[in-house]
């Protein structure tokens, strides 16, 4: 087992931190023209934004899936703003009681979206309040307990549900069908990270060349929050050990000094890595014994760690469990035995 990290502290993590808070609000896009990357989906809801607005109605209910970080909630801001109505955030763990759901949507305005993060948290009894809403824009409360129990059927302003989770395949088949749109978010490519950075450096005010900041894009995981989150970071070493602006060096000096190889991996990716070649004999290794070895929880090894490293093809999942294959291997500079040649 090695020891635990701090997942909360990795400087590569998508997860969003308090204290991103700010910069996060302020970099993110207003509209689907400034929104980089994500081609298909933003071809895909301009359209259905469009036809909705011309036939004067509310757009159907949107399921955005994909890992985290990948600017799901700018999204669902960019869709509120461009149909012209109010958005309300919130997310499945936070909606605690079936009375909680009952009051956000009976306090929406005709059209208004709302944004449920994590919805497939949602617990059941709540899902089912979720259905005849979604459906029909009605609520059935049952009012008192037992024999005297009766059910009242409540309108609904007509609203736009849109669902945010990392793996649509985690939610429930009713849920799922009930949402007309789905569209699936992938990790971006270094260039358009590249432009990202260029952009958030833009109107943070931040001196940065192309290169810099292409170098930033290419190891910050297909994941614009980490890009942003990087550029941050590079800004404070080039600021106190450079004169400021950041090119290709400066931002290679300061991503060395935070431990990120040239393609994004931290200690952490490096040690899982190297775990399943050590221990494992390079794979298959399953999913709940990686998680034990490597002391972490295996729906985030699934979710955060492994979208990243199957995209640059270090990982496969396979059905017998997770392999890491030659170019893993050759990037880590350890040679593959004999028998582990055979497996890759
Ligand atoms: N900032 C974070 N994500 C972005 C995106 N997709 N486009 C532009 N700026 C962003």
């Amino acid at each position: 087992m090695i020891e635990d990290m701090d997942f909360e502290n990795r400087i590569v993590s998508p997860e969003f931190a308090s204290v991103d808070d700010d910069t996060e609000i302020t970099l993110r896009p207003k509209t689907l023209t400034e929104y980089i990357g994500q081609d298909k989906v933003k071809e895909n809801l301009s359209i259905y934004i469009e036809a909705a607005k011309k036939r004067h109605e509310s757009l159907d209910h949107v399921l955005l899936y994909g890992p985290p970080g990948l600017g799901k909630t700018t999204l669902a801001g960019i869709i509120a703003r461009e149909m012209g109505v109010n958005i309300r955030v919130t997310s499945g763990p936070a909606i605690e009681k079936q009375g909680d759901l009952v009051a956000i949507l009976t306090a929406l305005n005709e059209g208004d979206v709302l944004f449920i993060d994590e919805i497939h948290r949602l617990s059941r009894s709540i899902e089912e309040i979720l259905y005849p809403a979604m459906e029909d824009f009605s609520l059935d409360i049952i009012l008192g307990k037992g024999p005297s129990a009766r059910s009242i059927r409540l309108d609904v302003p007509r609203f736009t549900l849109v669902g945010a989770t990392t793996r649509s395949g985690q939610l429930t088949a009713p849920l799922r069908d009930r949402f007309g749109v789905l569209l699936r978010l992938d990790l971006y490519t270094p260039e358009q990270l590249g432009q990202i950075v260029m952009r958030s450096a833009g109107i943070l005010g931040i001196p940065v060349d192309s290169d810099g900041a292409l170098e930033i894009a290419s190891r910050s995981r297909g994941t614009p929050r980490i890009a942003n989150r990087l550029l941050k970071r590079v800004r404070d070493i080039a600021e106190i050990q450079f004169d400021g602006r950041i090119n290709e060096d400066v931002a290679r000096a300061a991503l060395k000094r935070f431990e990120i190889d040239e393609l994004g991996l931290d200690d952490f990716d490096r040690r899982m890595l190297k775990t399943i070649i050590t221990n494992y004999g390079g794979g298959p290794v399953g999913l709940e014994t990686l998680s034990a070895a490597v002391g972490e929880e295996s729906i985030t090894i699934e979710d955060v760690y492994e979208p990243y490293l199957m995209q640059i093809g270090f990982l496969s999942r396979t059905p017998r469990g997770r392999c890491v294959t030659a170019a893993c291997y050759e990037h880590l500079g350890i040679a593959p035995t004999g028998q582990q040649q055979q497996l890759i």
